[in-house]
């Protein structure tokens, strides 16, 4: 017998069924009830909402667990490469050795932009925000692709995934080159991926240049931490614009957006520019945090608190660790690291903090790592979208292949004025 939920509206009686994930969760089917009822469900933020169904990611945020595909992002970040996480979260499968080769192929022979595309560049400002040109840059990809345009069609669904995994780099690496005024480096194919992209960012033509081994395994490491979070801002952005049968390219510009918020993924950068904050000021960490704990500061303990998880976040447990050893072996001796250490242990130990279940999320460490890299902080958001490209990939893949997806379309619940009448601009006081 399905389990229902009975509600009573004046005289009116209703079941609802509830619906059960595959590892128990429950939700309440509401989809029925404005039509029965009259009434719509009010979730502002969505705290109670699941706005799908899907099988990409499983996190619990309570017991700490986060799962691509069932396995562990313990597990990935120890075994696997990004790329191959990228395939696991699209296709829903570890790859075989073929299908990984073929993959890999694509995602070197794809990784070239349009030279014409080369020259949007050419019109930004120097400042620009990386992240401003990155979204406009994947937007414009649709451009050069019009066959991508009908998102229904599975035609080139696979090749417009690969060249849009393969590109971002190039996309990402070029922005900065812009900023600094270098000149781009072209993909080079015998690369993988990460190793491709820290050339694309460092090198130079007037010499040669070798990626670090350390640096490729922990920036492999960052974006599979990276690769997807289920339901969370910039994803539903993605399925959002992707409901209304928006191409590839397009959505995932509308979810690069979404991400550049600071208390989404642009929280990384304003992690390191709150760290040189507090040094340069001269406070303590327990100095700050008292500060952040009075609330008319209207300051926050950025890389803290997270909205699903309660406990710990187990992306920031990975991330601490791998910081200590990615900076000693890197021979990295930053201060900033001691600060954020610091700064958790008194929040933690704090009961501000205790009572409202604020732990340090992903991006906490994450930007010292890619400090240490030589990542400048404008593009440490650029790299959270290099890492959850497959994440949106995978969500916007599932929902477009779903014979029962519907467009995104919430309602409301009206506040304004009651009707009233246009007045003439001379009639008005
Ligand atoms: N520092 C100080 N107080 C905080 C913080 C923080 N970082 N985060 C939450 N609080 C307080 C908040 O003021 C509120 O207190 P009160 O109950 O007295 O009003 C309470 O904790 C609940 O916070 P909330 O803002 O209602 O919680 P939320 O679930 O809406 O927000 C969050 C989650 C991540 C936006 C928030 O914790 C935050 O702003 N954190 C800092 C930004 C950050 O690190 N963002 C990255 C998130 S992880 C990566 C990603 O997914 O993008």
């Amino acid at each position: 017998m399905p389990e229902t939920v009975r509600i009573v509206t004046g005289k009116q009686e209703m079941e609802l069924q509830v619906v059960e994930g595959t590892e128990g969760e429950k939700g309440i089917d509401v989809s029925n009830l404005r039509a029965k009822t009259g009434l719509v469900t009010l979730d502002p933020a969505f705290m109670n909402t699941a706005s799908t169904e899907s099988a990409v990611t499983f996190l619990d945020g309570e017991k700490g667990i986060l799962r691509y595909r069932g396995i562990p992002i313990e597990e990935l970040g120890e075994r696997s490469t990004f790329t191959e996480t990228a395939y696991l979260l699209i296709y829903g499968h570890l790859p075989t050795r073929e299908e990984f080769t073929r993959w890999e192929r694509l995602l070197t022979r794809h990784s070239m932009i349009h030279e014409d595309m080369r020259r949007f560049f050419d019109g930004y400002p120097m400042t620009a925000h990386p992240m401003a040109i990155l979204s406009a840059m994947v937007s414009s990809l649709s451009s050069f692709y019009p066959y991508a345009l009908n998102a229904k069609s599975d035609e080139y669904r696979d090749i417009t995934i690969a060249r849009l995994i393969a590109k971002l780099p190039t996309i990402a690496a070029f922005s900065y080159k812009k900023n600094i005024g270098h000149p781009f480096m072209y993909p080079r194919n015998d690369l993988e991926y990460c190793a491709n992209f820290l050339r694309m960012m460092f090198a130079v033509p007037a010499e040669e240049y070798r990626p670090d081994p350390v640096a490729v395994k922990a920036l492999n490491l960052l974006l599979i931490l990276h690769a997807d979070h289920e339901q969370n801002c910039s994803t539903s952005t993605v399925r959002l614009v992707g409901s209304a049968q928006t191409n590839l390219f397009a959505s995932i510009s509308a979810g690069i957006c979404a991400l550049w918020g600071p208390l989404h993924g642009g929280a990384n950068q304003e992690v390191v520019e709150m760290l040189d904050d507090i040094r340069h000021k001269g406070l303590t960490a327990q100095q700050f945090i008292a500060q952040v704990k009075d609330k008319k500061s209207g300051i926050r303990l950025m890389g803290f608190g997270h909205r699903v998880y309660k406990n710990f976040d187990p992306r920031a447990k990975i991330i601490k660790k791998a910081c200590d050893e990615v900076l000693e072996k890197l021979g990295v001796r930053d201060p900033m690291l001691d600060l954020a250490k610091q700064l958790e242990e008194s929040a933690l130990r704090d009961p501000y903090f205790v009572e409202r279940k604020l732990y340090p999320n992903v991006d906490f460490y994450s930007g010292i790592i890619y400090k240490a890299l030589g990542i400048p902080t404008q593009m440490f958001t650029v790299m959270f979208a290099l890492g959850r490209l497959p994440g949106w990939i995978a969500h916007w893949k599932e929902m477009i292949e779903d014979p029962s997806t519907k467009i995104g379309r919430p309602r409301q619940i009206y506040t304004g004025p009651r009707e009233t009448h246009y007045v003439p601009l001379e009639k008005r006081g």
